[in-house]
């Protein structure tokens, strides 16, 4: 059944401060190609239209509970009625109407940033996002790697862009925020239902619910359209393999599953949450997760993809499913039928297929918290530190008393065809002494568990011997033999 045209509502945000309100904006239509083709906004640069590179990172900006909440996202994969009602930023609007430059662009220019300048608008927007959300707190290295995480160069080198990062906050304040905004922000909100009404329309419908009960009612109606969340995954699907959509169903607006609730043995992570704010929640119970989340894809991934959309995705390949597998954690699948909860692997029935029914979403991530005696720990590798995916991921959460393995859950991605559970390797740990005999034993026990593909992330020999690796690298760590810093790590074991 396909989505009645007439529902897809106009497209309206504030952008350079004014309002702009586009009619018959197509759902599969690009935020990018809407820039660059509808309002002829060049300055953001499209370069590998998968996320990538970061030439086409813009600022966006919504209020929550008052305040204006910014982050940089990828505009190339990312559907233009997603920002419907939102602030929006390029490259073209960050200079003083008197011509004087963002502390974000001076900076660049100031520390020699730019070269042929096809990265730079992307890199000022990441700056100018960061600039935003540091106010008075100092900027530092650290802190303005990280936020340029998603942005590659590939003349200047990075040395004088992160210099101007952190020099930035020299230049007289310039922030993106102010009462007007603020004020058409709300005005925005406010005329939502009313002066957005849908109009009558040759396009596929764009939905976006704001609850729960009726994205369910949209679902089972309309089992065709294409559920998408921070479209992350799904904008690739557009931009690369030119697919159609009968409809788009966006599940980010929904108010319930945008909620991180915190109970006395669990978290309770709506499917919508984001990324960045679904791995703050989780590092918050277990913060030696901090370094496994920072390596999560880079910063303007994480501030547009969603927890929910990794683990209904079901890649193999995956970073959160071993990690929320080891944890113990169940899902809860909803529809205008009722919920079912499951554990998290009970989700995959096979390569990227789960037992999500048509009329289902994916509603709810509980993850248990921490109890006395549990050592968690997630290893990713891959090819490069930041931005990319996993050859192998292993997870671990281990329970042991008086020297003895009470209990051992262990996820594991990148070695079958599943995000998946070592059983076999569980059970040779249950009840064992926590021991050298035992670890190479389980080492052993892993490395024969999975059967690993060879492809051009890893040889299915390597992933095999990383796995065991792995998990020796958790016995010293254990022990408090090794450093627990996992990039220093990582560098140790590829080489
Ligand atoms: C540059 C780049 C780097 C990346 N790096 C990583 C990485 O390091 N590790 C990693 O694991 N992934 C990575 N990814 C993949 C992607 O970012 C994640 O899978 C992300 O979590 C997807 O979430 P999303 O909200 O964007 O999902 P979307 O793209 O919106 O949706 C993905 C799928 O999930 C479905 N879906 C979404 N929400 C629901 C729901 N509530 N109920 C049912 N189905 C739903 C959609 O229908 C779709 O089939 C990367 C992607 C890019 C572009
Ligand atoms: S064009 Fe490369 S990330 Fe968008
Ligand atoms: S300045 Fe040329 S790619 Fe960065």
């Amino acid at each position: 059944m396909t989505l009645p045209k007439a529902q897809t509502k106009p497209l309206r945000f504030v952008k350079g401060g004014a309002l702009h309100t586009l009619h018959d904006v197509p759902a599969d239509r690009t935020l990018l190609e809407m820039l660059r083709e509808d309002l002829h906004q060049t300055g953001t640069k499209e370069g590998c239209g998968e996320g990538d590179c970061g030439a086409c990172t813009v600022v966006l900006g919504q209020l929550q509970a008052g305040k204006l909440q910014t982050r940089a996202v990828n505009s190339c994969i990312k559907l233009a009625h997603s920002v419907d009602g939102m602030a929006l930023w390029t490259v073209e609007d960050l200079a003083a109407p008197d011509g004087r430059l963002h502390p974000a662009q001076e900076a660049l220019v100031q520390c020699h940033g730019s070269q042929c300048g096809f990265c730079t608008p992307g890199f000022v927007m990441s700056m100018a996002a960061l600039y935003e959300q540091a106010g008075k707190t100092p900027i530092t290295r650290e802190s303005a790697q990280q936020a340029l995480s998603g942005n590659l160069c590939r003349c200047t080198g990075y040395r004088p862009i992160l210099d101007a990062a952190c020099q930035m906050q020299a230049s007289p304040p310039m922030p993106l925020d102010s009462p007007a905004l603020r004020q058409q922000l709300k005005a925005l909100a406010r005329s939502a239902g009313a002066d957005a009404a849908p109009t009558q329309s040759a396009q596929p419908a764009y939905l976006a619910p704001t609850a729960l009960a009726d994205l369910l009612a949209l679902r089972r109606a309309h089992p065709d359209a294409q559920l998408v969340a921070g479209c992350t995954d799904v904008g690739l699907w557009v931009t690369k393999q030119h697919r159609q959509f009968a409809g788009v169903l966006d599940t980010t607006r929904v108010a319930e599953l945008r909620q991180v609730d915190r109970y006395p043995h669990h978290i309770a992570l709506g499917a919508a949450v984001r990324l960045h704010d679904a791995f703050a929640a989780l590092v918050k119970d277990r913060p030696q997760l901090q370094s496994f989340a920072d390596r999560f894809a880079g910063l303007p991934v994480r501030n547009a993809g969603t927890l929910g959309g990794n683990v209904a995705n079901g890649s193999p390949i995956g970073d959160s499913m071993p990690l929320l597998i080891a944890l113990g954690s169940n899902i809860v699948l909803a529809s205008t039928r009722g919920y079912r909860e499951m554990p998290l692997e009970a989700l995959y029935t096979g390569y990227r297929q789960t037992c999500m029914a048509l009329d289902e979403v994916l509603a709810y991530i509980k993850v248990p918290r921490p109890q006395r005696g549990e050592l968690a720990r997630v290893y990713k590798i891959s090819k490069r530190t930041e931005d990319d995916i996993s050859a192998v991921c292993l997870a671990l959460q281990l329970h042991i008393q008086a020297g003895k393995v009470m209990r051992a859950s262990i996820g594991a991605g990148g070695v079958a065809a599943t995000p998946a559970r070592a059983r076999a390797t569980e059970a040779a740990l249950h009840c064992q002494p926590w021991n050298e005999i035992t670890v190479r034993a389980a080492m052993d026990t892993l490395r024969a568990e999975f059967a690993p593909i060879s492809d051009m992330r890893a040889s299915g020999g390597y992933r095999r011997q990383v796995l065991g690796n792995l998990l020796w690298r958790f016995w010293l760590e254990s022990q408090g033999q090794t450093a627990t810093d996992i990039h220093q790590m990582d560098l140790e074991l590829q080489a």
